[in-house]
């Protein structure tokens, strides 16, 4: 079986103001009924594929992850003490795991349209990952995206490739070399390996932060199903995301190519894009009066919102905030003086 370790940890401000710091992006229910964090809970929840889940979140977010999960269910909770990104989380994950097993990391905030696909690429890397291999999958890169991975084919392995370069948010000049290229693909944020691989890699590449995580374990303590890695150890690290601590250093990744109908819904925009759409490409959500408009995102939780003749425009009204901009400015929402000051 494959143990399924679940991320929650960031914020996501560029989703703001639905997205807000006390009810983040994982935990709202941005396309459909349930939370982007109850999706990827159901996506690896097949039990003849899947273990349990593994759930790392922060104390601030211990209590949201426990009222979106099933009380009879077996899933095990770790709660960081301190938020030190993606690599110590998952090492946290790897260390409370059988050594052998295989772990499939997932962060909480994406969409995937197409969960068959998504499980048979999965299947695929387990069989990689027994192998010894470090596995990413492989997005088709469509835009010269900086805030992605980029993962360049080596040599076909198995259902996949091996990774002749990891290169973790590249600046805009090599994001479009790297589009050009063709031999690239951004890099979904979705992992599988053993847990001791990824840990023996952790070892070369970050000896310091493998120790001090180690430590953190060592020293913790456990309440039922819940994990309270030592604060002290685990607050002195230099916190870092698995991509630039592992995946770039590695010479044991590999990829397997997917088409899924991902999305990490960046923004607003993006969003939109995701959601189902009606004939005019609107996405409209609560009380909304729109007349000839085309491609907008109009939602709000209170008053009617009425618009006439607009154009790839966002709207959200959420409580006592109302955001307005055009779909291109949806990228610097997390810039406005509301996302950043809450
Ligand atoms: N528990 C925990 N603790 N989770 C964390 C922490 C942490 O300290 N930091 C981040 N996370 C969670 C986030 O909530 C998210 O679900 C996931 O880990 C990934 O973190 P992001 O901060 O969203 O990473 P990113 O988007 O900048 O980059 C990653 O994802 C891209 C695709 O969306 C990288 O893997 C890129 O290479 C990749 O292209
Ligand atoms: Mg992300």
């Amino acid at each position: 079986v494959i143990h399924p370790v679940i991320l929650c940890g960031g914020s996501g401000t560029r989703l703001w103001p639905r997205s807000r710091a006390d009810k983040p992006k994982p935990f709202l229910p941005l396309i459909g009924e349930t939370s982007l964090f109850e999706q990827t809970l159901a996506r690896s929840a097949d039990g003849a594929v899947f273990a349990p889940p593994c759930i790392v979140t922060g104390a601030k977010h211990h209590t949201l992850v426990a009222s979106q999960i099933d009380p009879s269910s077996s899933a095990q909770i770790i709660v960081e003490p301190a938020a030190k990104n993606t690599a110590p989380a998952i090492a946290l994950a790897a260390l409370r795991l059988p050594r052998d097993a295989v772990m499939l990391v997932c962060p909480s905030d994406h969409h995937i349209d197409n969960t068959t696909a998504f499980v048979d690429a999965v299947q695929s890397a387990s069989i990689l990952a027994e192998q010894g291999h470090l596995v990413a999958f492989g997005i088709k890169a469509l835009t010269p995206e900086t805030g992605y991975g980029y993962i360049k084919r080596g040599d076909p392995i198995g259902g996949g490739y091996a990774v002749e370069r990891f290169v973790e948010k590249p600046d805009i000049a090599t994001a479009k070399a790297f589009l050009a290229d063709g031999g690239f693909s951004w890099n979904g944020g979705i992992f599988v390996f053993k847990t001791g691989v990824f840990l023996e890699e952790l070892r070369a590449h970050r000896p310091e932060m493998m120790a001090a995580v180690e430590r953190a374990v060592a020293n913790g303590r456990s309440e039922g199903l819940v994990f309270y890695p030592d604060a002290e150890s685990f607050g002195g690290i230099a916190g870092d995301s698995i991509d630039y601590a592992v995946m770039e250093p590695t010479t044991r990744a590999a990829m397997v190519p997917v088409d899924m109908g991902w999305s990490d819904i960046g923004n607003w925009q993006a969003l939109r894009d995701a959601r189902p759409r009606d004939s005019e490409g609107n996405s409209l959500t609560g009380p909304v009066d729109a007349v000839d408009c085309t491609n907008v995102l109009i939602e709000s939780d209170g008053p009617r919102v009425s618009a006439i003749g607009l154009d790839n425009v966002i709207i959200v009204v959420d409580g006592d905030e109302i955001l307005v901009t055009t779909a291109d400015g949806a990228q610097r929402v997390g810039t406005l003086k509301g996302a950043s000051a809450q």
